[in-house]
């Protein structure tokens, strides 16, 4: 087959494509029980620059299944299950039955316990379009995208996003007033997570008794955070998101059994970033399903940050990470092919 990175719509080929990971301002935990993997709380979010994902997608009429490489390891049976998922509504659409050829690495370590879900599936919905010659918008590909990760569609767009309850696809959150807030990812454990996003919410909310609190308190933290972003008032978004890191968090700890992901180090630096905040330091933190903590500041704060935090007890590494650029289709050498998309988006 002649491999091609322009495939006209219905002659499959090959796209590569390359995603950010993005970290929840305010959280999304729960899906709507319309189904179709919608949220049931909305959730605003910053995509990361310094953490991202790699995938090349080709269709071939000569496979006979369809081959996943992840981080250089084949797929698992559960991961495989995902991403096929994903491949098939692109079939559906590009009305095209090739297999595929999927490869994926991330530039950061899986094994340091921070997602990759996100990045993962939003560079796999915009390398999937393009190979099979589908010329989708940043909507549809957030769609495609969230519906295997709701996390995922939000990692198709820069900068700052949101993802509405029950909204079937994530909208960018132009802001020019916070602009140079930084997210600090303090690496304090690479152990894997006790349980999947997926399966941890339905639990969460089949069996904890706060989980209603949670599904009425969510969206007003939402709304808090985000008109904290928006004003550029740095202590108002710090408030929100941390109170929306505990609650959720609360909701995780109570069900039954309970989803404890925080570890002794998560505790510490909770403590030490409150303490800090009440010295004036622009400093707040939120974990995802995982324990290690994100620290949200200004890249005014950058230096004074980082050698604090480097010097933590606890805290192996820490990574950047600045305001990302969305979702975009890279050359077959790798160099960005839309960046006039990937500004739009950012
Ligand atoms: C705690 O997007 O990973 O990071 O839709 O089931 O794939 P699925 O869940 P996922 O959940 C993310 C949960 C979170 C909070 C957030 O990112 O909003």
């Amino acid at each position: 087959m002649t491999i091609t990175n322009e495939p006209s719509p219905g002659s499959p080929g090959l796209a590569r494509a390359e995603a950010c990971a993005n970290i929840a301002l305010a959280k999304y935990w729960g899906k709507s029980a319309r189904g179709g993997n919608l949220t049931a709380v909305p959730s605003l979010s910053m995509t990361l620059d310094a953490l991202r994902t790699r995938t090349e997608v080709s269709f071939s009429g000569s496979l006979g299944e369809d081959e996943l490489s992840l981080n250089g390891v084949a797929a698992s049976p559960q991961e495989a299950a995902r991403v096929i998922t994903l491949l098939d509504r692109v079939r559906t659409s590009a009305k095209i039955s090739e297999r595929a050829r999927v490869t994926s690495l991330n530039n950061f370590p899986t094994a340091a316990g921070l997602a990759s879900s996100a990045s993962g599936f939003a560079a796999l919905a915009v390398a999937a379009s393009y190979a099979a010659g589908l010329r989708s918008s940043c909507g549809e590909l957030s769609s495609l995208a969230r519906q295997s990760s709701a996390s995922a569609g939000r990692s198709v767009y820069g900068g700052f996003v949101e993802l509405l309850a029950e909204s079937d696809q994530a909208s960018s959150v132009p802001s020019t007033r916070l602009n140079e807030l930084v997210m600090l990812v303090l690496v304090t454990s690479a152990e894997k997570k006790p349980m999947g996003s997926t399966l941890g919410m339905n639990h969460t909310s089949e069996t904890s008794p706060v989980y209603g609190t949670w599904l009425e308190q969510a969206p007003l933290l939402f709304g808090e955070a985000k008109a904290g972003l928006l004003t550029g008032d740095f202590n108002r978004l710090a408030n929100a998101m941390e109170d929306s890191t505990r609650l959720m968090h609360a909701t995780m700890m109570t069900a039954r059994p309970p989803l404890i992901y925080l570890r002794p180090a998560t505790i510490e630096l909770m403590h030490e970033v409150s303490l800090r905040r009440e010295q004036g330091y622009p400093e707040a933190y939120t974990m995802d399903a995982g324990p290690n903590v994100k620290l949200l500041t200004r890249a005014s704060h950058l230096p004074n940050a980082l050698a604090h935090y480097e010097a933590f007890l606890g805290v192996e590494r820490v990574i950047v990470c600045r305001p990302g650029p969305g979702a975009a289709r890279l050359s077959p050498e790798g160099e960005l092919m839309d960046a006039s998309r990937t500004q739009e988006l950012s």
